[in-house]
Order: C-alpha cells, then structure tokens, then sequence
C-alpha cells in the first residue's frame, strides 16, 4: 500500500524518520546513551586485527560509510569488497577473522556465496539485513536486523540508512570493546544519534527546493557526485541512485580523485554534485568545487547554513540541511541524495519503483 504516495520510493524516503527510530532504539541503551548490540560478543571485537565486510550495490556502500566508523572509532581496520569480487579472489580468511554481511534481501547470490567461502574458512558471521527469514539470516551465527519494515521500491533507501544506524552501533560497541572509545566520548556520540529521527524530518523538509533541481539534471546526458571521507560513499550512492532511476549516467568521485583523470570532463553541460557538510575537510571539498566552478561545471551544493556561507559563490544551487554532528551526517545526507533522484526520476516518466532491467533481490549472479 502506497498510502497518499505516488510510488513506494516516495513512501519509503519519507518512512525514514520513523524506521531509523525503531532500528536506533534497538542498537542504543538510551538510559545509558551506550550501543548494545546483542549478539555482538559473537564478533570477537577486542582480538580482531582486522574486520571483513562484503556486500553488493546499495548495501556495498553502507558497509563503506562503515570502514570510516570502524577505523575512527574502534580502530578495528576493515577489508571491504563488493561480494562479486570477494567471493572469487581467493582472499585468505581463517577461523581468527569476522566477516560480516550487509543485505536488504538476504538473498543476493553474491553476497551469499560470499557469506558461504567465509564459514567454510572459519570466520564468524554477522549479516546485517532486513528480512528476518532470508536465506542470509538463516546461514549467519548472528542475525542484526534493521528495523526498516518491506522496502517494495527496487531502489533502496530506508534499509540503507537503518544498515547505517546498525552498523553505527556496531562500531561504537566494537570502539569499547577495544577499549579504544572513553565512555564520555561513546556517551556523546550516542546522544548525537538520538538526534537522526528529528534530522531526518528537517531534511526531508528541503524536497520543495530539490523538486526544482529535476528539470534542468533531466536534459543532462551525465552527472558527477562528489564527497570526501563519508562523503564519498554518498557520492557513490548519489550517482547509482540517479543512474537507476532515471538513466542518466554518471559518476560518483572521491572528492580528492578529481584532478586525478574526471576533471577532464567538466564543461558547462556537466551537472556537478557536491556532498559537503561543514566539517574538519570542508576547506578541502570547497577547494575542488571552486576548481569545478573555473571550468565551467555546474555545481549544487548540499551542505548546512555554515558551509553555505563559507563556500563563495561557486555553486549555482545549494540545498541546506540541518546542522549536525560528524556521526549523523552521512544518514541523514542520504535523504536529499534519494530525493535528487527521485524527483528527477518522476520529471522524466521513468518507472520509479521498477526501473527497466533491475530487479528488487538479485538471486543469480
Ligand atoms: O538485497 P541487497 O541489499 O543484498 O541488494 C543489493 C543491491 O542489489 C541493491 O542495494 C541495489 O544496488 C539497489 N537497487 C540500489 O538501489
């Protein structure tokens, strides 16, 4: 059931508030503002030397957003791959290793298969996905459910953000056990986390100016996206997204990669997306955008009311979020990113929730 909505995306992005609440309030102890993840001693957090995390698309890059999380706050570095390519590089993996498994569906085959090489070896398994009674569930020792309810629309949306808020908590349950996060700074952080339902609402609120970003991306051929640290994982998402949904291509850039080759692409037909929340690299990001603005490229910016003050006048649009802290910043940066896609999608009569070609679990490889 679509509700008042026109397609189940549109329901599904607006969702977001209220599912990222349910998964939150399972993953966080609100009395204590501590992450409590049942199951996670399972994981062996405190020995690891290194984490294994694996998944495809979407999911792929929610385990990315991860890596930052885990290596900043836990100090636990991370091996992260698409599974198509895991599954098949004979990676070494032994009965000292954790690997876990992100996936809406809990069927996709590379994934799976992925999961299968890892048990074979010895590695504990964690799977992160939304439907209980999947095959990936059931093959896992632990289980950590998002709480994002069916996700119909082929894109995913609300199961990428709630796989952020359980990986969050995974990666501040993995930073005390590690001893490497003080309960002062896991208190603050978690009390920052207790913020995303309300972001996510301020967020959703910038849709009115985004619906108007459709018309002048939906005569463009290609698009880039660009972000530093989780930033860059956005961008990734930011051009699958729109890449999915309205055929457009482009092209998602580590913001810091651009005079590495993509720059050469820049004219005045380029649409460029630039995710940037004022932060400790916003200096760094601006300075790429204003490289973008000499060549002609045509920037929108996504970023706070500070980061819009403090960004000249390279950007031709500029949507505004809420201020929020480092943590939060790449889930809720995920709902105008959705949303440039979606109403791009809509403008251009593509079929939003069944894109041609995609299907909504990927069970042959
Ligand atoms: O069900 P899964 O999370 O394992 O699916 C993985 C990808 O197929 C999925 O995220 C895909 O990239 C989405 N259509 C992207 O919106």
């Amino acid at each position: 059931d679509k509700g008042n909505y026109k397609h189940f995306m549109a329901k599904e992005i607006h969702e977001q508030p209220e599912v990222l609440g349910h998964t939150l309030s399972r993953y966080f102890d609100y009395s204590t503002n501590q992450a409590r993840v049942a199951g996670a001693e399972h994981l062996n957090f405190k020995n690891l030397s290194r984490l294994i995390v694996t998944a495809c698309g979407t999911a792929y890059l929610a385990g990315l957003v991860s890596k930052y999380w885990f290596e900043k706050y836990a100090r636990l570095p991370v091996d992260i791959d698409i599974a198509s390519e895991f599954r098949y590089r004979e990676t070494p993996v032994s009965g000292q290793d954790t690997a876990l498994f992100i996936s809406q569906s809990g069927e996709t085959a590379d994934t799976l298969a992925s999961l299968r090489y890892c048990k074979e070896a010895g590695a504990a398994i964690g799977a992160i996905v939304n439907v209980p009674e999947s095959t990936i569930a059931r093959e896992a020792d632990m289980v950590f459910p998002t709480i994002a309810g069916p996700e119909i629309g082929v894109a995913s949306t609300k199961a990428f953000t709630c796989q952020l808020a359980v990986l969050a908590a995974l990666a501040l349950q993995a930073g005390r056990e590690r001893g490497v996060l003080s309960a002062e700074k896991e208190r603050e952080l978690v009390a920052e986390l207790t913020e995303v339902p309300s972001l996510a609402l301020k967020a959703l609120a910038a849709e009115s100016d985004i619906v108007k970003l459709a018309l002048p991306l939906s005569k463009a051929d290609n698009a880039l996206y660009l972000g530093r640290a989780t930033s860059y994982p956005l961008a990734l998402e930011g051009a699958l997204k729109l890449k999915e949904l309205s055929y457009i291509h482009a092209e998602g850039y580590a913001a810091g990669e651009l005079k590495h080759g993509p720059i050469a692409l820049i004219d005045e037909n380029m649409p460029v997306f630039v995710i940037a929340p004022h932060d400790a690299i916003f200096e760094k990001t601006v300075s790429n955008m204003q490289e973008v603005a000499a060549r002609g490229g045509r920037i929108v910016l996504i970023t706070d009311a500070r980061g819009a003050s403090e960004s000249g006048n390279a950007a031709e649009n500029v949507v505004i979020m809420p201020e929020m802290s480092d943590i939060v910043a790449p889930i809720i940066y995920a709902l105008p990113v959705q949303l440039i896609a979606y109403h791009t999608a809509v403008f251009m009569g593509t079929d939003v929730d069944q894109p041609r070609n995609l299907a909504k679990s990927v069970t042959v490889e």
